[in-house]
């Protein structure tokens, strides 16, 4: 086993949600970052509260890279990091109550309405905060940008489920990142937000049940009718939509480029077409593991049904 395999977290190969003590290999408080760049925050807090377990999701495989160089070479043992997408990754990784706090600090603000998605922030999101903390658990923003600050507080607000405290403009470090240093040498101010959990929201998650890989086994199967599946978009619902993006054959087998969609959450993985002896079986590549999403399990069984001869 390397010896950064014990930071990183591949929390698609297990049934979620994660038993994060056993990952730990004990108990203690459960504190969470979304996005945690350098990972400056993160060691500083596992340093500062070494009973304390840490989680950070990061999107970069570069940041997270990094961050294992830096776990494994300062030796600590109480953080873990999922290289995910963190609005899924805390919705479908932790179960109801179990989280002290989450930290997010100079998230992407992505200020055009265009990319609004893609934002850290929604209802989904505050739902998301007001399951998975504990009562009196805690959620702090520290930021640059003001109306991200304010946008933010009122959906936490509106939703009754906070007491929601926001800081003045401060032009000192407050968690002392890279993204923190960057913008006070530019003269910019830093805003702070903590939201206190005062009552839970109920969500659901789309991975908890029926935690099979999905898989369809046919009798005959039309070469034509799988090349012709290169760039088809199949769309059930605004919710729920996948593409092939590409089609490679072999002796006996193809392997199709999948990106899915499950409201906005996207994987890419491939579905293998293989042939076994007289028939075929169709399932997901175990090269590329996704989260068993209801997409990607609709993927395999679509495919498998419009490929049958
Ligand atoms: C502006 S940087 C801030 C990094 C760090 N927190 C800091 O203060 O220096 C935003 C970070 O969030 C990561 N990120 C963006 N979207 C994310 C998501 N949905 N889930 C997890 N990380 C994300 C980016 O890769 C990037 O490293």
């Amino acid at each position: 086993m390397s010896v950064f395999a014990k930071y990183h977290v591949k929390a698609q190969e297990f049934d979620p949600p994660l038993d994060w003590e056993g990952l730990f290999g004990r108990s203690g408080p459960l504190v969470v970052e979304l996005g945690f760049g350098s990972g400056e925050f993160l060691i500083q807090n596992a340093i500062e509260h070494p009973s304390t377990n840490f989680v950070g999701f990061e999107t970069s495989l570069t940041c997270m890279v990094k961050l294992q160089k830096s776990l494994s070479r300062l030796g600590m043992n109480n953080v873990r990091a999922v290289l995910s997408d963190g609005k899924f990754g805390l919705k479908e990784l932790f179960r109801d109550k179990t989280v002290d706090a989450v930290y997010v600090n100079f998230p992407c603000p992505w200020p055009k309405e265009a990319h609004r998605n893609r934002r850290l922030y929604s209802k989904t999101f505050v739902d998301t905060l007001a399951s998975v903390l504990k009562d009196q658990g805690s959620f702090h923003l520290t930021t640059d940008v003001q109306w991200y600050l304010k946008d933010t507080a009122s959906l936490l607000i509106e939703s009754e489920c906070f007491s929601v405290k926001m800081s003045e403009a401060l032009n000192k470090n407050v968690v002392s990142t890279r993204y923190e240093k960057k913008w006070l040498s530019r003269g910019k101010v830093i805003y702070t937000l903590m939201a206190v959990k005062i009552k839970s929201a109920s969500i659901k998650r789309i991975t908890w049940e029926d935690k099979e890989m999905p898989h369809v086994h046919l009798k005959n199967v039309c070469e034509d009718k799988v090349k012709a599946l290169r760039d088809k978009v199949f769309h059930e619902d605004q919710e729920s939509v996948f593409v092939v993006k590409n089609v490679y054959s072999n002796v006996d087998e193809f392997l199709l480029r999948v990106i899915s969609s499950d409201n906005g959450f996207q994987q890419c993985y491939f579905v293998l077409i293989q042939k076994r002896g007289k028939s075929y079986i169709v399932k997901i590549d175990p090269s590329t593991i996704p989260y068993r999403t209801p997409t990607v399990k609709k993927s395999v069984f679509k495919i498998a049904e419009v490929i049958q001869s």
